[in-house]
C-alpha cells in the first residue's frame, strides 16, 4: 500500500483519451487492454487496438467498454508482439465504431500501411482533407486523426520516423501521437506537442503511453517527453529527438508502480470514497508546515511576493470557483487585488497585462488545454510572475510555472472533484496568509492562530462528514425535483456555485447559484414551492443579509435548505430545513461548507441511479480547448 506522499511523486497524467503502445518479444495485446482499463475511469466513449503479428496489421474496436475488446480478442484469436491501444473521447466527429481509434491507411494492394492512435487536436487538419481525397484516399471517419494517418502514408520517406518528423512541421495543434508502420515491423514511433507522452522502459520491451499510470507495473523507468520531440521505440534502445532535430538524452525516473485504489472497500463509489479521504487529503497537503517563513511556495517566493501588487488567477470549472473563494481572502488578509479570470475567456479577449502581477493557474490535473494556454497567455503578455497550484507534480501547468505548490490529494478518480478542490482551497487559503506575511500584515498570533486552524482541519472535516444520515434524508426529496437554486453570499458564493456545479454534473438536476443578493434582481422570479433552494449560511458578517434572502424566498412558497452553524439561529420551522454544522469555522469556513454539498450531490444521483463517477459526456480531465 502506498502513501499519499508516494502518490505525489507518481508522476499521473491525466487527459481525456488514452493511448497504451508497446514493443515486445512477447504477445502483448492483454497488457495493452490492462493498461486502457487503468485509463477508463478517465471517461471515454469508444476503444480500439492494433496488433501487428508479424504478418498482418489487425485491428479491433469498440463502442462499448475495454471488457469488450477483450472479448473480441478471444473471439478473432488476435495476437501481437507490438500494439497500438486506445480510448477515445469524441472531438472531431461523434462517438462511433468508425471514428474510434487505431486509424489505418493502406498500401496499393489494400493492406494496412500505417496505424495511427491520437489524443488531443489537429487543427488545420482540413487543410489535407481535400487534396489526399482528390489523390484517392478513401475516407471512413470525420476525424482528424484519419486525415493525419492518410498524411503520413502519402509522405512515407521509407523510413517512417523521418516521416513523423517532417510531418509533424506541417501540424497546428496539440496532440500527442502514436504511430506504427508494417514495412518497419520493429518500432513505434511517437510524438508530443501539447498533450502528455510518457516512454516506459522495460526489460525486453518498451512502452508509450498518455499516462504513466497505465504502465507503472510493467516498467522499470519512466520517460517523460517535452513538446517538440519524437521518440523512436524499438525493443532494444529508445532515441529521442527535440524539436530542433538533435538526439539527447533523457533524464529517466524510477517507475512507482501504482496500484489503483481499485478497492472502494465499504464505498460504493470512487466519488464517496474520495469525498471521505479529504480529512487524509487536507492533512497531507499541510504535511510539514511549520512557519509561513519557510519557501513553501519554491525558492525565491517570499521575494517575490514583496514585488507583486496584484494577482490574476486563472482556472476552469471546479478550481476556478476555488480561484474566486483565493479572491475574498487575498483581498480581505493580503490586501491584493486579485482578478479570477475563466481561463477559455481570458486567451481569447484583450486584456490589460500588469507584469506585477502574480500570475497563479489552479488545476488538479495540471493539464488542462485552456488553464495552460492562459498561463502561457498570460507570459506572452510579459507578465513572468507565474504560479501554480496543482495535484500532479510533473503536469505541463507545473513546468509552466516559476513557484508552485502541490496539493496532496492524490489521484483522483471520480470525474466530479471533490477532494481535488478541499486541498486547492488549503493550498489557497495558505497562499492568502503568506502575501498577507510577506506584507507585515499578520502578526505572530495571527499566524499561529491560522495556522492551528489550519492543522485543525482534517479533524473538522471529519465531524462535517458525520453529517452524512440527514443529508441522505433530504436526497430523497431533491432526487424527485428538475430544478435547484443554490444561494451563498460573500466567500460563500463561490461555493454555492461549486454545490450547483456538482449537482449538475452527477445528478443531471438543473441547478443554478447566485449570490443571494441578487434574487431580487431576477432569479427570484423562478422560485415556487417545487424550488428547492440550498443556503450556505455560516454565522459570518453577512449573516443578516442572508436570512433576509431567505425571506425574500420563504414569502414566494420557496423551500429552503439551510446549512447553517449553531450560532445562525436559524432553526427548523415551515419550509425551512436545517442542518446544523458540528462547528462554528470563521474565515475557513468555505472549505468546510463544500463538503455537505458534495455530498448532497452525491447522495441525490445515488438515488437517480446515475454513473456518477463517469457521468455522460465528461471526462476527467480537459486537454482540448
Ligand atoms: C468539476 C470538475 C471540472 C474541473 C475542470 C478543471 O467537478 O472537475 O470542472 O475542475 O475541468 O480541471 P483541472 O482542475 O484539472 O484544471
Amino acid at each position: 500500500m502506498i502513501t499519499y506522499f508516494d502518490k505525489l511523486d507518481l508522476e499521473l497524467e491525466v487527459f481525456m483519451c488514452g493511448i497504451v503502445c508497446a514493443v515486445s518479444n512477447r504477445d502483448i495485446s492483454s497488457i495493452l487492454l490492462e493498461g486502457l482499463s487503468r485509463l477508463e475511469y478517465r471517461g471515454y466513449d469508444s476503444c480500439g487496438i492494433a496488433l501487428f503479428d508479424n504478418k498482418e496489421l489487425n485491428r479491433i474496436r469498440s463502442m462499448k467498454r475495454v471488457l469488450d475488446l477483450k472479448k473480441q480478442l478471444i473471439e478473432y484469436q488476435f495476437t501481437g508482439c507490438i500494439g497500438l491501444a486506445h480510448t477515445r473521447w469524441a472531438t472531431h466527429g461523434i462517438p462511433s465504431y468508425n471514428n474510434a481509434h487505431p486509424h489505418f491507411s493502406s498500401n496499393e494492394s489494400g493492406k494496412p500501411h500505417i496505424a495511427l492512435v491520437h489524443n488531443g487536436i489537429i487543427e488545420n487538419y482540413e487543410d489535407f482533407r481535400d487534396s489526399l481525397e482528390n489523390i484517392g484516399y478513401r475516407f471512413e471517419s470525420q476525424t482528424d486523426t484519419e486525415v493525419l494517418v492518410h498524411l503520413l502514408n502519402h509522405l512515407y520517406t521509407g523510413d517512417i520516423f523521418d516521416t513523423v518528423q517532417n510531418v509533424m512541421k506541417l501540424l497546428k495543434g496539440s496532440y500527442a501521437i502514436a504511430v506504427f508502420c508494417s514495412d518497419e515491423p520493429d518500432r513505434i514511433v511517437g510524438a508530443r506537442q501539447g498533450a502528455p507522452l510518457v516512454v516506459g522502459v522495460g526489460e525486453g520491451e518498451n512502452y508509450l503511453s498518455s499516462d504513466s499510470l497505465a504502465i507503472s507495473d510493467k516498467v522499470k523507468e519512466i520517460i517523460y517527453l517535452e513538446d517538440g520531440e519524437i521518440v523512436d521505440l524499438r525493443r532494444h534502445c529508445i532515441n529521442v529527438i527535440n524539436k530542433d532535430g538533435f538526439l539527447i538524452e533523457k533524464l529517466r525516473h524510477s517507475a512507482v508502480n501504482f496500484v489503483l485504489t481499485s478497492e472502494l472497500g465499504k464505498y460504493r463509489h470512487y466519488m464517496q470514497k474520495e469525498i471521505f479521504e479529504q480529512p487524509m487529503a487536507v492533512a497531507d497537503t499541510l504535511h510539514g508546515l511549520d512557519s509561513l517563513s519557510m519557501e513553501i511556495f519554491g525558492r525565491g517566493s517570499s521575494k517575490l511576493f514583496k514585488t507583486i501588487d496584484s494577482v490574476l488567477i486563472v482556472a476552469c470549472g471546479t478550481s476556478y470557483y476555488a480561484g474566486m473563494t483565493a479572491k475574498y481572502w487575498i483581498e480581505s488578509l493580503a490586501k491584493i487585488r486579485v482578478d479570477v479570470e475563466i481561463a477559455s475567456e481570458y486567451i481569447y479577449r484583450d486584456s490589460v497585462p500588469n507584469v506585477n502581477s502574480l500570475v497563479l493557474a489552479i488545476s488538479q490535473s495540471g493539464e488542462t488545454a485552456d488553464t495552460l494556454s492562459a498561463l502561457k497567455h498570460a507570459k506572452s503578455l510579459g507578465m513572468k510572475n507565474t504560479m501554480s497550484i496543482c495535484n500532479v507534480s510533473t503536469s505541463s501547468i507545473v513546468r509552466e510555472s516559476l513557484l508552485n505548490y502541490i496539493t496532496r490529494a492524490g489521484i483522483e478518480i471520480g470525474v466530479a472533484s471533490t477532494k481535488a478542490f478541499i486541498t486547492q482551497l488549503t493550498a489557497l487559503f495558505l497562499l492568502s496568509i503568506s502575501l498577507a506575511n510577506s506584507r507585515g500584515l499578520l502578526t505572530n498570533d495571527q499566524e499561529i492562530i491560522f495556522l492551528k486552524d489550519l492543522r485543525h482541519l482534517p479533524s473538522s472535516i471529519g465531524a462535517v462528514l458525520s453529517l452524512e444520515p440527514f443529508i441522505m434524508e433530504w436526497a430523497e426529496y431533491f432526487s424527485s425535483k428538475e430544478n435547484v437554486l443554490f444561494l451563498g453570499r460573500g466567500r460563500h458564493y463561490p461555493i454555492a456555485l461549486e454545490g450547483a456545479l456538482k449537482m449538475k454534473e452527477i445528478s443531471y438536476i438543473h441547478a443554478e447559484a447566485y449570490p443571494a443578493g441578487e434574487l431580487k434582481h431576477g432569479p427570484l422570479a423562478l422560485v415556487t414551492e417545487h424550488m428547492p433552494v440550498v443556503v450556505v449560511a455560516p454565522n459570518d458578517a453577512l449573516l443578516e443579509k442572508i436570512k433576509s434572502n431567505m425571506q425574500e424566498v420563504r414569502a414566494r412558497g420557496g423551500n429552503l435548505y439551510v446549512f447553517a452553524d449553531k450560532y445562525s439561529k436559524i432553526l427548523n420551522d415551515s419550509g425551512i430545513k436545517v442542518i446544523h454544522m458540528p462547528e462554528c469555522y470563521g474565515i475557513l469556513s468555505p472549505i468546510l461548507y463544500a463538503i455537505p454539498l458534495q455530498l448532497l450531490s452525491y447522495h441525490t444521483a445515488l438515488i437517480l441511479g446515475t454513473d456518477i463517477d463517469k457521468p455522460r459526456n465528461l471526462a476527467k480531465s480537459v486537454t482540448v480547448e
